[in-house]
């Protein structure tokens, strides 16, 4: 397994692409399934994950090819209508193949994704849905199997705003006869591109990013050419890492409209976070004043950048909480960065962080995605050489991430297997 090594103290200079948001891109390939035909993608990160939906939907049928961040992606010999557990356990968004292929086909067989490392994370909004739309769905040996003649409009109610389940209801009533209405939503930016790629693909979606959206259903739709948005946790990833290195860095590519609540945090914490040109700039220079942050979903501070984010706070002055709404278990960079001199206690949903002058090396384990970047951060910062394990994780959802810090100026090197 590869690690990383990083020694830190350097600041962070210069310029760096952001890539095209892993979140918008998985359901966007499940949409693909929606209408008979050739896609085009472009902007697609080079990914983990996104190796991984690309497989779920060659095993469907489609022939994908090309290279992020341009990929064709060919539906018309769909033959299969459900997604393994090897697919689904690899990466939960696989479940977004469920509408699509319960809309399209009338039928789906799609593997439930059980907990994960960051919550159990339950599927039972999405199902709520399902049914609701007038499919039949019941759980047969560790699958959901949804069945429907034909889907048909409903008013639809969330009991909390998922985006997911918003995501795969959207796909599922953009072919169901008549009008659905979605209320309670999430309002995700992704939400919101999802519905784009739905409406070139001449469906008819309107209010999504809002909490109400409604849907026409169409009978057929037709395949689409669409750039994706650019990652907004990418981006807020490397707005940390700017801002903690005492840094001053372009992100190119990125939209500030999309990253406000984490733009207004660094601020309120003492950086400089300005729209300029096709990006945004991040400024900044310690002493970090400490504040309070609590995940929210969009528009509020996003559970994504939650563990980032409290880098910055374990080197603020004074104490700030941090208290994580969205998912139950998501403190597991805590005893890590406590490993490095942070000063964090976890009391239930919240980490009070004590900041401490000055974070050391250490040899830490990566166990989720946005938690091994905390960590990548924190050993930018940190004196000496610390060690990631386990990189796999921030392979899934950081492009390039080593040469994008080097490019930067950062001490960072990939060591690859067991060296
Ligand atoms: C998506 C993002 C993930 C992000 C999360 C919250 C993708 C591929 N992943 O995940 O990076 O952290 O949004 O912003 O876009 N819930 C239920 N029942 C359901 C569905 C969700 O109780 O049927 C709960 C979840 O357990 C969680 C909360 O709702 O506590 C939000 O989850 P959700 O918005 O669905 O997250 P994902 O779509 O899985």
């Amino acid at each position: 397994m590869d690690s990383f090594v990083i020694r830190g103290g350097r600041s962070l200079h210069g310029t760096v692409e952001i890539s095209g948001a892993k979140n918008a891109a998985l359901p966007i390939f499940c949409v693909s399934l929606l209408a008979e035909g050739v896609h085009f993608f472009r902007n697609v990160p080079r990914l983990n994950d996104i190796d991984t939906i690309v497989e779920l939907v060659r095993y469907l049928g489609a022939e994908v090819e090309g290279e992020a961040p341009v990929l064709r992606v060919a539906t018309d010999r769909l033959h299969r209508f459900d997604a393994p557990y090897e697919h689904v356990k690899k990466m939960r968004a696989s479940v977004l193949a469920l509408g699509p292929l319960l809309a399209r086909f009338g039928e789906a067989r799609v593997s439930l994704p059980g907990g994960c490392a960051i919550g159990a994370r339950p599927i039972d909004q999405h199902l709520k849905g399902f049914e609701a739309l007038g499919a039949q769905v019941t759980i047969e040996h560790g699958y959901v199997v949804a069945k429907a003649q034909r889907l048909r409009g409903a008013e639809i109610v969330f009991d909390l705003p998922t985006v997911g389940g918003t995501e795969n209801i959207m796909m599922a009533a953009a072919l169901a006869d008549g009008r659905t209405t979605l209320l309670n939503c999430a309002r995700e930016p992704e939400v919101e591109e999802l519905a784009r790629v739905l409406n070139k693909m001449g469906a008819n979606v309107v209010g999504a990013g809002t909490d109400t959206i409604h849907i026409e259903g169409v009978r057929e739709m037709r395949p689409v050419d669409h750039a994706i948005i650019p990652d907004r946790i990418e981006a807020g990833t490397y707005m940390v890492a700017a801002a903690i290195t005492g840094g001053d860095v372009l992100l190119h590519n990125c939209r500030l409209d999309h990253m406000e609540s984490v733009a207004a945090k660094l601020v309120q914490a003492g950086a400089s976070v300005t729209a300029e040109g096709q990006g945004v700039r991040v400024r900044a220079k310690a002493p970090f004043r400490a504040c309070d942050a609590t995940t929210m979903p969009y528009p509020g501070f996003p559970t994504d950048m939650q563990a980032q984010f409290m880098v910055l706070m374990c080197l603020a002055k004074g104490e700030s909480v941090i208290t994580e709404t969205v998912f139950e278990n998501r403190f597991m960079h805590v005893p890590e960065l406590a490993r490095m001199g942070a000063d964090i206690e976890i009391r239930g949903r919240a980490a009070v962080v004590r900041g401490v002058p000055k974070l050391s090396a250490a040899t830490v384990m990566c166990s989720d995605l946005r938690a091994s970047a905390a960590l990548a951060i924190a050993g930018l910062v940190a004196e000496g050489e610390t060690r990631l394990l386990r990189v796999y994780h921030i392979d899934r959802g950081y492009e390039d991430i080593v040469a994008k810090l080097a490019g930067l100026g950062a001490d960072v090197e990939r060591v690859r297997g067991d060296a």
